[in-house]
């Protein structure tokens, strides 16, 4: 069983600077809501409910968010805008948060690494928050990846395709495709130069992994961009054991982006946003 999401959200997210210099990325809306609680909802509906999340030193309002607000809760208290707080309240009752200053960015790798404390030794999910993901056909990302995490039981990373002009910016895995949508890696560039992808499957910010992965980021070596990489250490537990790469079913909006967080806003405001 997954229980546990972890929630990497210390990043400076400078591509929306002057709005993050003192505001979380991960608190930007889309419409009325968080691009976190998207990403908390999207755990709790695959069956997780201990929300361990990343933080960094002005970041307090991701702990604020998931919090009574006496003042505020008093003064709508038995008017109709209360119904506004229907949601962040069920949340509240059904899931549990906890916190961990990443006091350093040494990147992804690094963050994941900081949240061992409140992981423990058991597998779990990592959400992106800046990556915004939606299936209004059926399952939610991560609910499709802990299915097969039940089938497999090893390290699964979300993939999608990405035009060649776009896939150096991400993590892209080479692998054989042993079952329709799914991968066996055996190889993994993060950011590869233009021209030099393996492949047009990006990693994208949903992961399952087992928790042999912190032994496994303690000794990797700060990579590109002097930043501990997540993608190193995937790769060295691909070589060791077993990465599958999922081809996941639904949208994926790159929030941490302003293009694809404009397209977001859009999107939600006309398929699911309702006054
Ligand atoms: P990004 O590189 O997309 O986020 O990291 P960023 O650094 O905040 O954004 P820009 O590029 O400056 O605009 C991916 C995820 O990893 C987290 C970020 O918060 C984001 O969710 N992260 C990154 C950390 O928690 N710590 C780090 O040291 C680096």
């Amino acid at each position: 069983m997954i229980k546990k999401c972890l929630f990497p959200a210390a990043g400076y997210g400078t591509r929306f600077l002057p709005a993050t210099k003192s505001m979380p990325k991960e608190m930007m809306p889309i419409v009325n809501k968080p691009l976190i609680e998207f990403g908390v909802d999207e755990a709790l509906e695959a069956g997780m409910n201990g929300m361990c999340i990343v933080t960094g030193r002005g970041k307090n309002s991701l702990t604020d968010h998931f919090d009574i607000n006496y003042e505020l809760e008093n003064e709508i208290s038995g008017t109709p805008k209360e119904e506004k707080l229907k949601d962040i309240r069920a949340i509240m009752d059904n899931a549990y948060f906890t916190f961990i200053r990443q006091r350093e960015m040494k990147g992804l790798g690094h963050a994941i690494l900081i949240g061992k404390k409140l992981i423990g030794d058991q597998p779990f999910a990592v959400v992106l928050a800046d990556d915004l993901c939606i299936n209004e056909e059926g399952d939610g990302v991560l609910k499709q990846m802990v299915a097969l995490y039940n089938q497999f039981r090893c390290t699964i990373v979300a993939v999608q395709e990405v035009p060649e002009d776009q896939i150096h910016k991400y993590g892209v895995i080479k692998g054989e495709m042993i079952k329709d949508d799914i991968y066996r890696v055996d190889d993994m560039v993060e950011k590869p130069p233009q021209g030099t992808a393996p492949s047009n499957l990006a990693i994208i910010g949903r992961y399952i992994l087992t928790p042999d992965i912190f032994d496994i980021l303690k000794e990797t070596p700060p990579g590109k961009g002097g930043e501990i990489q997540i993608t190193d250490a995937l790769l060295t537990q691909a070589k060791k054991g077993c990465v599958l790469a999922y081809k996941f079913k639904g949208k994926r909006f790159d929030c941490g982006s302003v293009p694809g967080y404009i397209e977001a806003t859009n999107y939600v405001y006309d398929n699911i946003y309702e006054d």
